[in-house]
């Protein structure tokens, strides 16, 4: 089972798209794919047509188990969504009051992947969601994690903003055994807009070696797909995106591609455990 996170501490920058189109192309080459909705807003959650409201169990739930003695099942949590080779877990609202609620509590950085860890045989990959900010649940997700993709819209400000994230990986960095292999998306990309394309030589200059092969060009059909509560690649195959993503796919490991350790385990206090 490939862990792999969708990160960057910017919102709106095509993570929530980004996790929903790669489970999409990869659900239909055949593998099983498990999404973590680990964002408070929710956004993959009602992408997948569900409604916080009406969830019994969340990812807010195996925090809230992990301080009593009662385990809940995690097949309890786990949704079906209407696609085939698609589940969830999903998000809901209350999330975002972990942080004040666990502070100085030890052990909290692993508690999704011990939640998620007798799924290994279930699934062929997972794709957690991120929630734009340090906290317990973006450390829990790099934590769990063997790969990771940061989008960055193409402009000048997006690109401060992977500066952040790639502070907070080095952060990550340090108590794991390995470093997290990355990849940088541009996201947003229209070479008629002068500053996307200097946003992308930007990132040709500095990044070079950890570039996604094709950025994600502008594409309205995105949006429409989110309406319409499908991974795009399920509606249009064929759309410029899609091919971006397709090439994304290329550069990322495939599960049969992974040694079989166990992943680091990181601690809210940045300690590995
Ligand atoms: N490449 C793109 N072209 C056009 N619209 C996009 C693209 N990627 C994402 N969007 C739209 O932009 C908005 C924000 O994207 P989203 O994936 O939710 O960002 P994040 O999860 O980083 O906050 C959504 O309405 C989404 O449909
Ligand atoms: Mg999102």
């Amino acid at each position: 089972m490939n862990m792999l996170a969708i990160a960057n501490q910017k919102g709106g920058v095509g993570k929530t798209t980004t996790t929903v189109t790669l489970a999409g192309l990869l659900a239909s080459s055949g593998q099983r794919i498990l999404l973590v909705d680990t964002d408070p807003q929710g956004s993959l959650t009602s992408y997948f047509g569900f409604e916080p409201e009406q969830l019994r169990y969340s990812v807010y739930s195996f925090f809230e188990e992990s301080q009593s003695r009662i385990k809940l099942p995690v097949q309890q949590v786990v949704q079906k969504t209407r696609f085939d080779n698609i589940d969830l877990l999903p998000a809901v609202p209350a999330m975002a009051t972990l942080d004040r609620q666990l502070i100085n509590r030890p052990g909290m950085g692993l508690v999704l992947s011990q939640a998620i860890s007798p799924l290994v045989r279930s699934y062929d990959r997972v794709l957690f969601d991120c929630a734009p900010a340090l906290g317990v649940l973006l450390i829990n997700a790099l934590g769990a994690s063997r790969e990771l993709v940061i989008p960055v819209q193409t402009e000048h400000l997006a690109i401060k903003g992977l500066e952040r994230m790639l502070k907070t990986l080095a952060m990550v960095n340090r108590v794991r055994k390995q470093p997290l292999p990355y990849v940088v998306l541009p996201t947003f990309y229209d070479s008629k807009i002068w500053a996307c394309v200097e946003a992308l030589q930007s990132l040709q200059q500095r990044h070079a070696d950890r570039l996604a092969p094709k950025p994600v060009p502008f594409d309205p059909q995105l949006k429409e797909a989110s309406r319409k509560n499908t991974p795009l690649s399920l509606l249009n195959s064929d759309a410029d995106s899609i091919d971006a993503y397709k090439a994304l796919l290329t550069v990322l490991q495939r599960p049969e591609d992974l040694p079989a350790t166990r992943p680091t385990r990181i601690s809210n206090n940045g300690q590995r455990q």
